[in-house]
This record gives C-alpha cells, sequence and structure tokens, in this order.
C-alpha cells in the first residue's frame, strides 16, 4: 500500500469492518460516531469491497453467559437491583451498534443509499444510547463490564446473514420492536423509583427506537415488494424460520403504529 496524498478515501465497507472489530465500548462508541460523520461528510467511498467479520470485537469483559446461567434479577429497588438493570440495557445498546453496522456494511452493497444512510444514523443513535448509560452506570460506582452478560444477542444476526430480508424481519422488527413494549414500563417503573435522570435516558432511547424499527419497517417493505411477495406474509414466513423466540403480548399498539408496523404483521404470530 503507498502513502501518497492521492490516495482514493478510504472505502465504506473497510471503515465499518474496522469498527465492527473494535473490541474495546469507548473506543468503538468514539469510532462509530467518526465514521457516521465521515460518511455524510462524503469522506467515505460507497464502495463494499470487504466482507463483515463473522463476529464482531467484543471486550474481555463482560463475561458473556448463556441465558440459562444468567444471575437472577434482583429487586428491582435495591442498588444491585438497579445496577443490574442498567448493565443489561449497556449490553443491547452496545450489541446494537454492532447491529447496526453489520446491517449497512453486510447489505448496503445490495441495497439503496437511503439503506445504509439510515442504519449509519442507527449505528449513531445506539453509540450514544450506550454511553448515556455508561454515565448512568457510572453515577451508581459501576461500569460496563462489571458484571456478565446475556451471550445470545448475537445470535438473530449470525441466523440472518445471508439475507437481508430475513435481517430486517427478525433484528428491527422483532427485537428492536420488542424494545417499544417494554421501555416504557422500565421508564415509569425508574422514575417512580426516584431516578428522574434514568426515565429521561429511555424515553431518548424509546423516542429513537421507533425510528429505527421504522426503518426496518420500510426497507422491509420495498424488499418484499422487490420481490413480488405480500410483505406481512412473507415477514410471518421469515420470523418463524429465522427467530427462535416468542413474539409476545403485551404489544404497545400506539409506538409499533407510530413505527409503522401493522398488527396485520405480528398479531397472527401470537
Ligand atoms: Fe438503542
Ligand atoms: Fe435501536
Amino acid at each position: 500500500m503507498t502513502c501518497d496524498t492521492s490516495n482514493p478515501p478510504r472505502t465504506l465497507a473497510r471503515a465499518i469492518r474496522a469498527t465492527l472489530l473494535e473490541p474495546h465500548p469507548r473506543t468503538k462508541v468514539m469510532a462509530t460516531r467518526k465514521l457516521v460523520r465521515e460518511w455524510r461528510q462524503g469522506g467515505l467511498a460507497p464502495v463494499f469491497d470487504v466482507a463483515m467479520p463473522d463476529t464482531p470485537g467484543r471486550p474481555a469483559q463482560p463475561e458473556l453467559l448463556p441465558p440459562r446461567d444468567m444471575p437472577k434479577r434482583r429487586k428491582a429497588g435495591s442498588e444491585r437491583g438497579r445496577i443490574a438493570l442498567w448493565h443489561s440495557l449497556a449490553h443491547i445498546e452496545f450489541v446494537a451498534i454492532d447491529l447496526a453496522l453489520d446491517m449497512a456494511g453486510r447489505f448496503g452493497g445490495e441495497m439503496t443509499r437511503e439503506f445504509v444512510d439510515d442504519f449509519l444514523s442507527v449505528a449513531a443513535d445506539e453509540a450514544l444510547h450506550f454511553a448515556l448509560i455508561e454515565r448512568h452506570l457510572a453515577t451508581m460506582g459501576s461500569h460496563y463490564g462489571a458484571l456478565p452478560a446475556h451471550g445470545g444477542l448475537w445470535d438473530a444476526a449470525s441466523e440472518t446473514r445471508h439475507d437481508v430480508a430475513a435481517r430486517l424481519a427478525v433484528v428491527p422488527m422483532v427485537l428492536e420492536a420488542r424494545g417499544l413494549d417494554v421501555t416504557p414500563d422500565t421508564r415509569d417503573r425508574v422514575k417512580t423509583l426516584g431516578d428522574a435522570r434514568g426515565a429521561i435516558i429511555l424515553q431518548r432511547i424509546l423516542d429513537d427506537e421507533i425510528r429505527h424499527v421504522r426503518y426496518g419497517a420500510t426497507h422491509f417493505d420495498a424488499e418484499a415488494k422487490r420481490r413480488q411477495a405480500a410483505p406481512a406474509i412473507l415477514w410471518k414466513t421469515l420470523v418463524s424460520r429465522h427467530f427462535h423466540g416468542a413474539v409476545k403480548p403485551p404489544f404497545n399498539d400506539s409506538a409499533r403504529s407510530a413505527a409503522g408496523l401493522s398488527r396485520e404483521f405480528y398479531a397472527a404470530l401470537v
């Protein structure tokens, strides 16, 4: 490789791959924000010339455990219970950074420019969510990595790595949509326990996640049409095949409908 200044800009795929492989959480957060900024400023060539890694970089801590080995939730009111809650949220947001980067880097070459813009903006949001939660954990004397974390969150990505429609169906439209269902309760609970700052963070996350689900639903719809498939039928087929958990109520119908997810999709799966 030469170092002369006439080098073309780095490709987007190489920048995404390097960011995915970054193991250190704060470095990954900064690299994600820098990447998205560079992309928006035209500093990265829209070229998809390298493959995405099967597994992103992960720090040595937290220890990743199979879901069945995760310690039981402690009482929500206790300080340890509070830390456990925010630690699990930090882990979800940390993996969400990689999920969004992988969506853009793995499937960007076969999708529209808008798809790439949308999922890179999701990656920037997830990096912000992680940073907000990390800072909140620090006010409790804790940090990301202090507790074990759920080791199965990347499974959905591996399971859907060959098909953009399956990825969209499962990640934004099932997993992130699930966040819309549970976050209002968590927000209200932390507020009742006197954590006003935590409630503000969760509201911010909820507002952003509605947009993430909407990006998923919009691009899924377009992809279904390209395949001349009825979106709701294709979605049910892909979710049954690739998602091994349950799609279960209670649903936050108003947030889901704000995200463009109609009951026609998820009600029939219950
Ligand atoms: Fe998030
Ligand atoms: Fe999200």
